[in-house]
């Protein structure tokens, strides 16, 4: 059997590639409205492409925004269910005179294919969506039940996380299969059991009623650029902490098991210096390594500041509003409302009088985490051990997939993530890129994954 799932997907791979493409080729951006049709022709290019490779029951299902694509085959009763996730958005392409290529017009330079959307989902959902194909074709059926989540609403909105509780009864699973991660590094296969949380908030600050000169009012009024910066300047205490009072208050410990792991697995500083270009790393705190600062740490990070005059040249003027994006990772028990509560508290502590502010666009969602003996993600890792001929890294990620925890409070599934990423992939940015081997393999490595999930005990 396995043999004829490698032939059948060597064998078509050039037309995996050229599927991939033209899915590639829809700008399916989930945060611009002005995407929303790209956004349902991607849905519809997959619910196409579900039934082409055996699904007979395929459905959009509505959501606040974009529809989910939903699949199912039930077919196997006595083996387990396996819920994939992955999402058809992608992010902005911007900057765009970065890119070497158009974004949407993929392209394979040096074993890479390039393009918005290849890594970041979409080469990864195909990955799965070959691997179930090369099983149909050569068994005339699917090794395990299978249903399908694929949104289109990841990388902007909650929609598709929210819609897990409408749906609840059409994703009863054992697990949860999703391939949207990275490889810690090029020669070392990785399946992670944690993400991390997120929650997101836009602080705005408001002076006067309009623009002013800033030699005739700068001395007189609060400039709101400045109160912004000011406040914001006061999130970081001098170690590097978060100064919001009780931030850190439900951080879940990290046991001696898992540090030590994470110092196995720890980034080589002088490397990740070089491949970033940056002469020197955050400072770490409380003797802990790099790598439980990335995924075991929460975090906050500015992602946008906007305000006052940003064309050539100058112009002196005060500008009546500010605004600061500000992201929170967070991580095990922390709670997203509460650390926007902590946020705004924070924020009513420092402001001056002088000003008007608020916050909007609050969103987020919590810390994931599988326990580590699970049965599936064990499993897991023997199979890419044996795939990759390379000792799987069993490790924490700092990125979030918000809808883990959606899925874990509906199903009670675990997620198993073993994603084919590459560090280099550049997902967000104008060099996103996904290595065509990394495609190749990783839809070679989920057949066998799913061979092995046969194996197992329904829960
Ligand atoms: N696939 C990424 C998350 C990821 C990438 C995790 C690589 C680990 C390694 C996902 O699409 C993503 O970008 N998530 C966002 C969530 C946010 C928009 C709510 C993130 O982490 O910023
Ligand atoms: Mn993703
Ligand atoms: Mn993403």
């Amino acid at each position: 059997m396995e043999k004829q799932l490698h032939h059948y997907l060597q064998s078509h791979h050039q037309a995996h590639l050229e599927q991939l493409f033209t899915w590639l080729r829809i700008p399916s951006i989930s945060a611009d409205p002005a995407y929303h049709a790209h956004c349902a022709a991607a849905a519809d290019f997959l619910v196409g492409h579900l039934k082409r490779i055996g699904f007979a029951t395929v459905h959009k299902l509505p959501t606040t925004a974009h529809d989910v694509v939903y699949a199912e085959w039930l077919g196997a009763p006595d083996k387990p269910t396996i819920l994939l996730y992955g999402h058809y958005d992608v992010q902005p392409p911007d900057p765009l005179e970065q890119w070497q290529s158009p974004p949407f017009e993929p392209e394979i330079r040096q074993g890479f294919i390039h393009g918005r959307g290849t890594c970041d989902d979409k080469g990864q959902v195909m990955m799965m969506l070959n691997a179930l194909e090369a099983w149909h074709a050569v068994t005339g059926s699917f090794p395990v039940n299978i249903r399908c989540y694929f949104e289109g609403d990841e990388e902007s909105g909650l929609a598709g996380v929210h819609a897990v509780a409408k749906y609840k009864e059409l994703l009863t699973s054992d697990a949860v299969l999703v391939c949207d991660t990275a490889w810690v590094d090029d020669n070392r296969p990785s399946l992670f059991y944690g993400m991390r949380g997120i929650a997101f908030v836009e602080l705005a600050v408001r002076g006067a009623k309009q623009d002013l000169h800033s030699g005739l009012y700068g001395g007189l009024v609060y400039n709101p650029i400045n109160v912004l910066t000011e406040v914001l300047a006061k999130l970081r205490a001098p170690d590097g902490a978060v100064a919001i009072p009780g931030f850190y208050d439900d951080v879940a410990p990290i046991s001696a098991q898992e540090l030590a792991a994470m110092r196995e697995v720890d980034y080589d500083a002088a490397s990740l210096r070089e491949r970033l270009g940056v002469a020197a790393l955050f400072p770490t705190r409380q003797g802990l390594p790099h790598k439980a600062m990335q995924c075991a740490q929460p975090t906050m990070d500015l992602c946008g500041i906007i305000g006052g005059y940003t064309g050539e040249g100058a112009k002196t003027v005060i500008a009546s509003t500010a605004r600061a994006k500000v992201s929170f990772r967070l991580v095990p028990n922390q709670d997203c409302q509460k650390i926007f509560d902590a946020f705004e508290a924070f924020v009513a502590t420092h402001m001056p009088a002088g000003v008007t502010w608020t916050l909007s666009g609050h969103h987020g969602a919590g810390a994931y985490l599988t326990p580590f003996e699970n049965p599936y993600l064990q499993a897991a890792a023997r199979v890419m051990t044996e795939t990759f001929g390379a000792k799987c890294v069993l490790a924490r990620d700092g990125g979030a997939i918000p809808i883990l925890m959606a899925f874990q409070e509906a199903i009670g599934a675990p997620a198993v993530l073993c994603g084919m990423g590459l560090p280099e992939d550049a997902i967000h940015s104008p060099f996103e890129k996904f290595s065509v081997t990394q495609y190749q393999r990783g839809s070679e490595f989920i057949a066998r994954l799913l061979a092995a999930f046969a194996e197992r005990p329904r829960n």
